[in-house]
């Protein structure tokens, strides 16, 4: 079978091993995530257990890529359901041609090279790929699809509070796992509801690693260009000046749970950004005002109070007045909401970035950013 012609030496390095193999990407020439610790006690772990896969296990899997296995269709991949020959559900990832093929091996390799070195519960678990014919990444089959398609897709059920709070905490967990639980520090870069999946028991699982980028201890932060990721995350210092670094998925969470909260979009039809609307109610008194009106009654007032208190934090506007999501998951995990502890000092001003000029960023962005 044809194989796609990979200009990367690194690429064909990757791929030497014999199929049946256990796979591994240690000599991958890239400066690709190696994170293979786990947080609660830092021992290594074995290795994750991937394959390659030939292109006829998948097209079967898949019934030749059937239109009716389709699940998703993010900016940069099409996603489908599959079962293997041993009844396992896998979700193939195949990249869509649209972009150049550099910038589509690239955002394999990246992605590749970051989940097969993770393991957490609330981490997408890679269980391989192919590079027959295309470029395909298979995962676990997250049966309950995205965060994004319960939120605002027509017709979905709406989640319960229960569902969104233990999201909301979940998705705490496995961002700091990237952050703090990892050898390498692993920055996302992509945090938003349809790269947050659901299992089948709701589980929340962080995925899409194509824009991850992995940090050196010593350094604080890198400068990126492009700046990609999508209108609504971004955080300023990214956006305006490609600034990145554990803050900048801070930021995005932040927007992510007012998201499950309100149940909008972080940008709406008429351009306006949940931000700028949901700035108003943060406060205490008004907060209720947030919650999603198909929840009516029915949700937790000090739950409500404990995340938008977070949310408020992760999305000011500057990076150092946001809290780490080690303090991010403390906030969450202790009952009470110790609000003088992160109360601006005097003369800085309590500051939210909400892209009110979004008309304007439409102009100055490049086509690397994507709107939903
Ligand atoms: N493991 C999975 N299980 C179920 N659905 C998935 C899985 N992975 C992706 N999807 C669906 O496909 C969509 C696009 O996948 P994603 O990896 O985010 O690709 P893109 O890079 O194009 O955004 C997701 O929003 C989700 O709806
Ligand atoms: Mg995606």
């Amino acid at each position: 079978m044809k194989q796609l012609n990979l200009r990367r030496k690194s690429l064909r390095r990757l791929f030497s091993f014999s199929s049946s193999q256990r796979s591994s990407v240690d000599e991958v020439d890239t400066e690709k995530s190696v994170c293979i610790y786990q947080e609660s006690d830092a021992k290594p772990l074995q290795k994750p257990n991937w394959r390659c896969f030939t292109y006829a296990e998948i097209h079967i899997a898949t019934n030749g890529f059937h239109q009716g296995n389709l699940v998703g269709s993010g900016g940069h991949a099409e996603v489908y359901r599959g079962v293997l020959a041993d009844g396992r559900v896998i979700a193939v990832k195949r990249l869509t041609r649209g972009t150049s093929d550099e910038r589509r091996e690239k955002e394999f390799l990246t992605e590749l090279g970051t989940v097969s070195h993770v393991q957490h519960p609330n981490v997408s678990e890679l269980v391989g790929c192919c590079i027959d014919l295309d470029l395909h990444l298979i995962f676990e089959f997250s049966s309950h699809g995205s965060v994004s398609s319960h939120l605002h897709e027509e017709n979905s059920l709406p989640l319960t509070w229960n569902l969104r709070y233990g999201i909301a905490v979940g998705t705490a967990q496995g961002l700091h796992y990237l952050h703090k639980g990892c050898q390498r520090r692993i920055i996302h870069r992509d945090i938003k509801a349809s790269n947050i999946l659901l299992t089948a028991n709701y589980e929340p699982q962080i995925s899409d690693f194509g824009l991850a980028k992995w940090l050196p201890s010593e350094w604080t932060y890198c400068a990126v260009k492009p700046i990609e990721g999508t209108v609504g995350y971004l955080a300023p210092e990214y956006f305006m000046h490609g600034i990145v670094d554990e803050k900048t998925d801070v930021f995005a969470f932040g927007v992510f749970l007012l998201e499950i909260i309100s149940g909008r979009k972080p940008v709406d039809g008429s351009h306006r950004s949940l931000l700028s609307w949901a700035k108003t109610y943060l406060d205490d008194e008004m907060v209720h005002l947030l919650v999603d009106p198909r929840l009516g009654d029915e949700f937790n007032i000090g739950q409500l109070r404990q995340l938008a208190f977070v949310a408020s934090l992760c999305v000011r506007a500057t990076a150092s007045w946001r809290p780490s999501m080690t303090e991010v998951l403390q906030l969450l995990t202790d009952g009470e909401t110790p609000q003088n502890g992160w109360k601006m000092p005097e003369g800085e001003e309590e500051d939210l970035w909400d892209f009110e000029d979004l008309d304007e960023c439409d102009k100055t962005t490049s086509s690397s950013l994507s709107t939903s």
